[in-house]
């Protein structure tokens, strides 16, 4: 009796030391923690996976960094569109938290349709994370926002509607919540220019107009920086990279400045486009990072990433040449490295 007992106690111990490192291996993600940001290279998750959140808005609940994007991967069926959902507490280091949207066409819409720059938002008051995105078909003649809610950052979204904004063209959306909360959407109307718009209470509506900028930009991108805001926006050449350029205005109905270049005109942005700003408010700096997408129209699933931390400041905004850099989350304090 005594010595099966001390058979199986062995057993177990064996057992468990074969079967830790796996499990820790599991628990910490099979790649290696990064250290710092690689722009234009490939970005591993923590499974070592190319990260695929293209197009895509970045939220913050509590202390955890929520990025959602268009998810390009290989092997996907060519019937669904798809949003991936990372996490992440230092905004380098990303956990894949799986597909939030698997989706069909809704109704009338082609086979061939798209849904592109997910962007969600966290309302406090109906406790529900609604996404908006760009829904159109193949020829782009749509035009419109889908809207989709959950009750949990990474679970299935549920698709409720879709709709053009205050009954304006939307194609490129971006996101913007300012200081005190409140929730915008930028949307490109293309005979017009691009529009930032107030979300209604629950966020299941677009409700006020701000501002219409009267500039044929896409990709846009908003931040509130030192009591100025500035947006940044593409030109419309689809997938092809150009100079992207930024305003500025004292409150976001306006006025807005001129747009001036972010980088040396013949990088055309080093090959990105804009997507998102994102702001650090560290403990000894705030720093604000320029989020971009380069796009490899042929092969999306290799789309990379361009992220850097602007220089920003009384009025100006320059996006440095892409080098490999660390940022201190706690401290907001940022620094390059010598590129390999
Ligand atoms: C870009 C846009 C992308 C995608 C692409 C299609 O201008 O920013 O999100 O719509 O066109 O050509």
């Amino acid at each position: 009796m005594k010595h099966s007992l001390l058979l199986k106690l062995s057993c177990l111990i064996v057992l468990s030391h074969l079967l830790l490192p796996e499990l820790n291996a599991k628990q910490e993600g099979k790649h290696a923690r990064l250290a710092n940001f690689n722009p234009t290279e490939i970005w591993p998750d923590a499974d070592g996976n190319h990260i695929q959140a293209h197009g895509g808005g970045i939220i913050k609940i509590k202390k955890t960094y929520f990025w959602y994007g268009e998810q390009r991967g290989k092997g996907l069926d060519p019937k669904y569109r798809y949003v991936s959902c990372y996490s992440s507490k230092d905004l380098l280091n990303w956990k894949f938290r799986g597909n939030v949207v698997k989706m069909l066409p809704p109704d009338s819409i082609s086979d061939k349709w798209v849904l592109e720059r997910p962007k969600v938002f966290y309302n406090t008051g109906t406790k529900k994370y609604v996404m908006y995105f760009h829904l159109d078909d193949r020829g782009y003649k749509v035009a419109e926002v889908g809207v989709a809610t959950c009750d949990r950052p990474d679970g299935v979204f549920k698709y409720v509607k879709r709709f053009r904004p205050l009954g304006h063209e939307s194609r490129d959306i971006g996101q913007f919540i300012d200081d005190d909360g409140t929730a915008y959407l930028v949307f490109e109307d293309r005979p017009y220019g691009f529009r930032i718009a107030r979300l209604s209470k629950d966020y299941m509506d677009i409700e006020k107009e701000m501002t219409i900028v009267k500039a044929h930009m896409e990709g846009g991108a908003i931040v509130h920086y030192n009591g100025l805001y500035y947006s940044i926006g593409s030109a419309l050449t689809g997938w092809n990279a150009n100079p992207n350029k930024y305003s500025t205005a004292p409150t976001l109905e306006g006025p807005w400045t001129e747009f001036k270049d972010i980088a040396p005109v013949a990088t055309n942005t080093y090959g990105s486009q804009s997507t998102m700003l994102i702001k650090v408010v560290g403990t000894k700096k705030t720093t604000v990072i320029f989020m971009g997408d380069i796009w490899k129209p042929r092969t999306q699933y290799d789309s990379r990433y361009l992220w850097m931390p602007l220089e920003i400041g009384d009025g100006k905004l320059w996006l440095p040449e892409p080098k490999p850099w660390k940022l201190n989350i706690k401290t907001g304090e940022t620094s390059f490295l010598d590129k390999q």
